[in-house]
């Protein structure tokens, strides 16, 4: 298993690029499954999540290439099984469901299993599915959908306890746009992802509206037709490069990004002090002469993301005073406060809450990467730490961020791979 050196004190500067959206590539990926026609998807991050999602399609009678960051998908016959071993891999497979029924009439998906961040039900996918008109059975870890005469013209409420659901909102969009009559989904999840899925549906002739609100209209057509996209910038990476150039910024200027799907985690910097310079497609940042703490609640999007949790404790973690960090979306998701414990941090956890207390400095440790975004946070740490972080434990990082080393050594990180 691969694991990072990174030897802290270095200054970052200059311009690092943002890679495609993991959580937009994913859905559209599943979404070509809806057309027999041949569809172009570019700008899909190199990475074992997207790598995963290629060998599903292909497992399920499609023809897939890939070249260089383009994907091209021809699903002209699809079987309507997804295979477990791929599967049980990567939970969000979970949304290959709604295209399979779309396209099949069947869908059987085994249930993802739970992960690191907490528990991952799919309980409101398939009650959206039900309200949808389909007939859904569970069975020996399972989920067996059947599209059902007189499906159409519903309304189907996606709503949670934790808010809406962004791979949930996916599968119903995906899984109406075939439906005939109208479907109405409300408690929509309004994350960008979902609004880039619903304009690549369009390009395929699906009728939607109201995608990046809470309320999409669906008018179901016959069949869709092949069509070529460019996925959005990976908000997510962009905003670690972001707290990347806080913690050790002399200039840092993320490029190829964009700043108006970071609204509100930029705030909370600014917020703290960090001098932040945006335009259409960059962000600029530097350390902060007299940082200050902060009072974070993560939130559905347009609020506050959870996927930036994680980066902002270990940013927290060096700022004097007390901050305080509250996870409202997945409450069990604080594996990397342990391990910045380990570096020296002061983090205690009560609940779903994080009090951090800012301390002088972090020394480097070997730590333990858990989820992808634990891990990207104790890379962070290790930028700030005296001394050398080991990051072991690399898979879960090269998951979701692209070549993450050589673009941070590019701008002047002082990090090795070492493969073992
Ligand atoms: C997507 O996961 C992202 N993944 C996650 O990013 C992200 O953290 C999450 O949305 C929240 O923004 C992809 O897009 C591939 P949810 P998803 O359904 O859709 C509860 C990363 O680091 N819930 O929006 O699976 C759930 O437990 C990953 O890139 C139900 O209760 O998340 C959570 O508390 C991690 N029942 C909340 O809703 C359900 O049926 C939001 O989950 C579905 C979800």
């Amino acid at each position: 298993m691969d694991k990072l050196l990174v030897t802290g004190g270095s200054e970052l500067e200059g311009d690092i690029y943002t890679s495609g959206s993991k959580n937009s590539a994913l859905p559209i990926l599943a979404a070509t499954l809806l057309t027999r026609d041949r569809c172009v998807i570019r700008r899909v991050p190199d990475l074992s999540d997207t790598n995963y999602m290629v060998q599903i399609l292909a497992a399920l009678g499609a023809h897939v290439e890939r070249a260089s960051g383009t994907v091209e998908v021809e699903a002209e016959k699809v079987i309507s099984e997804a295979p477990y071993e791929l599967v049980r891999k990567m939970r969000a497979s979970i949304c290959v469901m709604g295209p399979l029924l779309a396209r099949t009439g069947v869908a059987n998906v085994s249930l993802p299993g739970g992960c690191v961040i907490g528990d991952r039900p799919v309980d409101l996918h398939l009650r959206g599915l039900e309200q949808l008109g389909a007939d859904i059975k569970v069975e020996g870890g399972s989920i067996y959908v059947k599209a059902q005469d007189g499906m159409g013209d519903r309304e189907i409420n996606m709503r949670g306890k934790h808010g809406s659901t962004v791979l949930g909102t996916d599968n119903l969009m995906m899984a109406a746009v075939l439906t005939k009559g109208t479907t109405v989904i409300e408690g929509a999840a309004m994350e960008p992802e979902v609004k880039d899925l619903a304009h690549f549906l369009k390009a395929m002739g699906a009728k939607i509206e109201g995608a990046g609100t809470r309320r999409i209209v669906i008018e179901g057509v016959k069949e869709l037709q092949g069509a070529e996209h460019t996925v959005i910038p990976d908000r997510i990476e962009a905003g670690t490069f972001i707290i990347a150039g806080a913690i050790a910024g002399k200039r840092l200027t993320v490029k190829r990004c964009n700043p108006a799907h970071m609204t509100a985690f930029l705030k909370s910097l600014t917020d703290s002090g960090y001098p932040v310079e945006v335009t259409s497609d960059s962000v600029t940042v530097s350390r902060a002469a007299s940082p200050r703490g902060g009072d974070i609640r993560t939130e559905p999007y347009p609020g506050f993301p959870t996927d930036m949790q994680a980066q902002f404790t270990a940013l927290y973690a060096n700022v004097p005073g007390i901050s305080v960090i509250t996870e409202t979306i997945f409450p069990q998701r604080f594996m990397h406060a342990p391990e910045l414990n380990r570096m020296g941090a002061k983090i205690t956890l009560e609940g779903p809450t994080a009090i951090i207390t800012g301390v002088d400095h972090l020394t480097g440790a070997p730590v333990m990467a858990s989820d992808l975004r634990a891990s990207a946070a104790l890379v962070l740490a290790g930028l700030m730490a005296k001394g050398e972080t080991a990051v072991n434990r690399l898979y879960h990082i090269d998951r979701g961020y692209e070549n993450i080393d050589e673009k941070l050594i590019m701008v002047g990180a002082k990090m090795r791979r070492v493969r073992e």
